[in-house]
Parts: C-alpha cells; sequence; structure tokens
C-alpha cells in the first residue's frame, strides 16, 4: 500500500479521491488551500492546510511520499472566462522539481479533455462552448501538460470530459488513443476510481487518456 499525496484535497475529485484511496487501504496526505473535512474510518488520513503555489508547503508535503495525485481546479465564473489562468501550470512548476528533488517518482495530474493534443476534437458544440467558457483554463492546462510530459517523473495525465456528481460505478471508458477521443460525461466519483487505480497500475503510464461514460 501507497503513500499518497493528494493535492486539491477539499473539494470534487480530489475529496472523493482521498475517500476511494483510503477505502482501497492507502495512507493518504490531504492537501488544500481550506479545511479537508472527510468522514468514517481515519486512520490513514492526515490534512495538511497549504498552498499548492507554496514551494515550502509543497516540500513538506512530499515527506514519506509514494504517490502523488494532483486534482486542483478553479471556481467558475467571470474570472475564469476574462482573466488569464495560471495556477495550473505555476502549481505544477513548483510540484515537479520538488517531487524530482525529493525522489518521488509518481505524478497522476487531473486536467480534462481539450487540452494539450485532444483540442479540438469534441465536435462543433463542444468546441465552441469549450473556446468561450474554458479557453483561458484549458491554455494553461496545456503549459501544467508539457511541464509533467517533459519531466523524468513517471506521470500519467486523466483527461476527464464534463464532469457530473452522479454515483461511483467504476463502469466507464478511458480511452488513450486519439483515434477514440470523443466527448461524453463521467461522475467525479467515477475520475477519482480511476486515479486510485493509477497508485499501483502502470498500463497508462506516460499516456493522456480521455475518461468518459
Ligand atoms: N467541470 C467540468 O465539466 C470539467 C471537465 C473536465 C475537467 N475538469 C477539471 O477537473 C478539475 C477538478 O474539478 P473539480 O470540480 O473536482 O474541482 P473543485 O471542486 O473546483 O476542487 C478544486 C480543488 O483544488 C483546490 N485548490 C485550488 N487552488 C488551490 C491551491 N492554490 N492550493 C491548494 N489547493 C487548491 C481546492 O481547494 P481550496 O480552494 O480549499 O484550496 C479544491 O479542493 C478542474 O481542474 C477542472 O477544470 C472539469
Amino acid at each position: 500500500m501507497a503513500t499518497v499525496l493528494v493535492i486539491g484535497a477539499s473539494k470534487g475529485i480530489g475529496r472523493e479521491t482521498v475517500k476511494q484511496a483510503l477505502k482501497a487501504g492507502h495512507k493518504v496526505r490531504a492537501m488544500a488551500r481550506s479545511e479537508v473535512r472527510i468522514l468514517g474510518r481515519l486512520d490513514n488520513l492526515e490534512t495538511v492546510t497549504g498552498n499548492a503555489l507554496d514551494p515550502e508547503a509543497i516540500e513538506r508535503a512530499l515527506q514519506g511520499v509514494d504517490v502523488v495525485i494532483q486534482t486542483l481546479g478553479v471556481s467558475a465564473g467571470p474570472e475564469m472566462i476574462l482573466k488569464p489562468v495560471r495556477i495550473f501550470s505555476d502549481a505544477t512548476r513548483v510540484l515537479v522539481p520538488a517531487m524530482e528533488a525529493s525522489g518521488v517518482k509518481r505524478l497522476i495530474c487531473l486536467t480534462g479533455f481539450g487540452a494539450g493534443d485532444s483540442r479540438n476534437r469534441g465536435g462543433m458544440l463542444y468546441n465552441t462552448a469549450f473556446h468561450l467558457f474554458l479557453g483561458r483554463a484549458y491554455d494553461d492546462k496545456d503549459r501544467q501538460e508539457q511541464i509533467i510530459q517533459d519531466s523524468a517523473l513517471d506521470w500519467v495525465i486523466a483527461r476527464p470530459g464534463i464532469l457530473t456528481n452522479m454515483r461511483h460505478t467504476g463502469t466507464y471508458r478511458v480511452l488513450p488513443d486519439p483515434e477514440d477521443w470523443r466527448s461524453g460525461c463521467i461522475s467525479r466519483a467515477n475520475v477519482a476510481d480511476f486515479l486510485v487505480k493509477q497508485i499501483d497500475d502502470d498500463t497508462y503510464l506516460g499516456q493522456t487518456p480521455v475518461l468518459i461514460e
């Protein structure tokens, strides 16, 4: 069983990842700027309040860790549309050298369908809405993915389709081959299922699978 650092653990996919990783028997250090609240058996959980942009906080959080799962997000709203987004690349520029320096090899990162070479692959409606509302965030996810792909780490980049709050079924499609990429929905809980499986499964190392149900 691994010791896993989840960065972006207070909400959404990150919080669900913490719950499922604990259930799978891993030890989890859960980090976010706000308090991480998880119910249930918490013997193997350590929560850390910290900013992913703070190199010292990241260096401390990496101590004793085997695997990092990065699930950062930004609040949807006018800011995300009108202003440049930097959080994804800035946080990854802090994280990757810190992992390389401390010998933590495996990074599982969440971006989204439309990042990197999956841009403009979703059909006309998806692509138009994407450019209008998510263009700036995904420009930064492009930079984030590039930093990871240029690193010496063992990485998996997960690119889910449109997120829902439906339940955890464990049934979804993992599409590593660009020929199969298309838009679709997937629950945050099923994305977390995939992220947790990558902790000790090498199948998708160095790949950027799209996830849809
Ligand atoms: N919405 C969609 O349909 C869709 C589709 C594909 C991919 N995605 C992507 O999926 C990702 C996750 O989405 P989600 O809805 O699960 O996320 P979310 O609910 O917005 O959660 C984001 C997490 O990141 C943490 N965070 C943000 N800035 C941080 C910082 N500087 N330091 C530490 N923690 C920080 C937040 O906690 P604090 O605020 O407490 O720090 C929170 O725990 C996002 O990147 C999103 O773009 C979304």
